[in-house]
């Protein structure tokens, strides 16, 4: 749907509104740094062409009502109360965002009615709530004419996922929603939380990122996320025994890095896989600056392995899938993208191989799991914005 459909939904549920406003705010692909951003660490996501589309205008009072175009749905809450919702859980990624605002802005919006509608696939791990979350902020910003720059709502959103919602997700997802860049892919430091536009040189090389998902929908991923968050910080205590002021695994030193082998075995596999990713999304946004695709490829294959051999967060279906992507010769690299257990994988590829990708690759993983991928070419697009 595009905005003057969606505009026109609104008249229709709000007949007695008379303006509103309508913001955009994209789903993200993670093209490298996987896992390392709630350790501190470094991150290289691009925004997608898959986005949320939200219509509104402020009401008088303190209510806020809301039609899910998605879910044919409808929802209301009073701002100056706000609980969680059982039965609308969609919901409460906007409520959780209201919820918060004035504590992280210092503003206090007022009540709306709005309407909504995605193409970000849901549960596919390409962070269709971050970009719920993303599009409430900037629309609330939007309507009450307030000033919160980016790096605000960024963190005011992963607040509502944290500790409205109850995922203990890291920044990443929020950031590259609000603050992507056409065209380019945005290099975060998640402790400074300094960024910068990084110019992902795809197009001119007829390369493409292709992002297939593996119908497996991420079950256990919240558990095992925060089982994976624990064991990071268990590894950090341990390499305190050397380095006593250590507080995150992006500190670990050349020196220290050595003694990561002599921590117990889970400790030693999780902390190798974030201090050798941090570098290897480091010396991708060289070899992506020097528009060096082959290099950048091996990058992403080495991510991959590590994530599925030390941090233990792929699956079979995953591993199946960038199996079947590299085996095209042409293919520059392929990994599991987002938390993992399911979910998505991405891959640089010349774009002449698409139709390989599409019919070999899909056809033979259907064959061998039974389950329906679905595959998506996606540019990288702007962030959350008014329209
Ligand atoms: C999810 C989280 C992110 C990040 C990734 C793994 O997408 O929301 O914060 O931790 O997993 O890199």
């Amino acid at each position: 749907m595009d905005a003057a459909s969606l505009q026109k939904v609104f008249g229709e549920t709000f007949p007695e509104q008379d303006q509103c406003i309508t913001v955009s705010a994209p789903g993200r692909v993670n093209l490298i740094g996987e896992h390392t951003d709630y350790n501190d660490g470094f991150v290289l996501p691009m925004a997608i062409d898959a986005k949320i589309l939200l219509v509104g205008a402020l009401r008088r009072d303190t209510q806020v009502r809301v039609y899910s175009v998605d879910f044919d749905e409808s929802d209301s809450f009073d701002l100056q109360c706000i609980a969680s919702s059982a039965d609308r859980p969609w919901s409460n990624y906007i409520r959780g965002v209201c919820k918060l605002y004035p504590t992280e802005t210092q503003s206090i919006p007022g009540g709306m009615d709005l309407v909504m509608q995605g193409n970000v696939p849901q549960g596919a791990g390409l962070s269709s709530s971050a970009a719920l979350e993303i599009g409430t902020a900037v629309l609330i910003r939007e309507l009450n004419g307030f000033s919160a720059d980016g790096v605000t709502l960024a963190k005011l959103a992963q607040r509502a996922e944290n500790e409205f919602v109850g995922v203990q997700c890291g920044i990443m997802d929020q950031f590259i929603s609000i603050l992507g860049e056409k065209d380019h892919a945005l290099f975060v430091d998640c402790r400074s939380l300094d960024y910068e536009r990084v110019p992902a040189p795809f197009k001119a090389a007829d390369a493409s990122i292709v992002v297939i998902d593996t119908g497996v929908k991420r079950g256990l991923v919240d558990s095992k996320y925060n089982e994976r968050r624990q064991q990071c910080q268990e590894a950090v205590e341990a390499l305190r025994t050397w380095q006593p002021e250590l507080t995150s695994l992006r500190d670990v030193t050349p020196d220290l890095k050595a003694r990561i082998e002599q921590l117990p075995a889970v400790s030693a596999k999780r902390a190798r896989h974030v201090v050798s990713e941090n570098e290897r999304v480091l010396k991708s946004v060289r070899a992506l600056k020097q528009g060096e695709l082959q290099r950048f490829g091996q990058y992403m294959n080495a991510s991959h392995d590590s994530l599925r051999d030390d941090y233990e967060v792929s699956c079979r279906e995953l591993d199946l899938l960038v199996d079947l992507v590299r085996d095209n010769p042409e293919t520059y690299g392929s990994r599991m993208t987002g938390a993992g257990f399911g979910g998505c994988t991405v891959s640089l590829v010349p774009t002449k191989e698409i139709p390989d990708i599409r019919s070999r690759v899909l056809s033979q993983y259907e064959k061998e799991t039974g389950l329906a991928p679905r595959m998506f070419v996606f540019q990288a697009a702007a962030g959350a914005r008014r329209v």
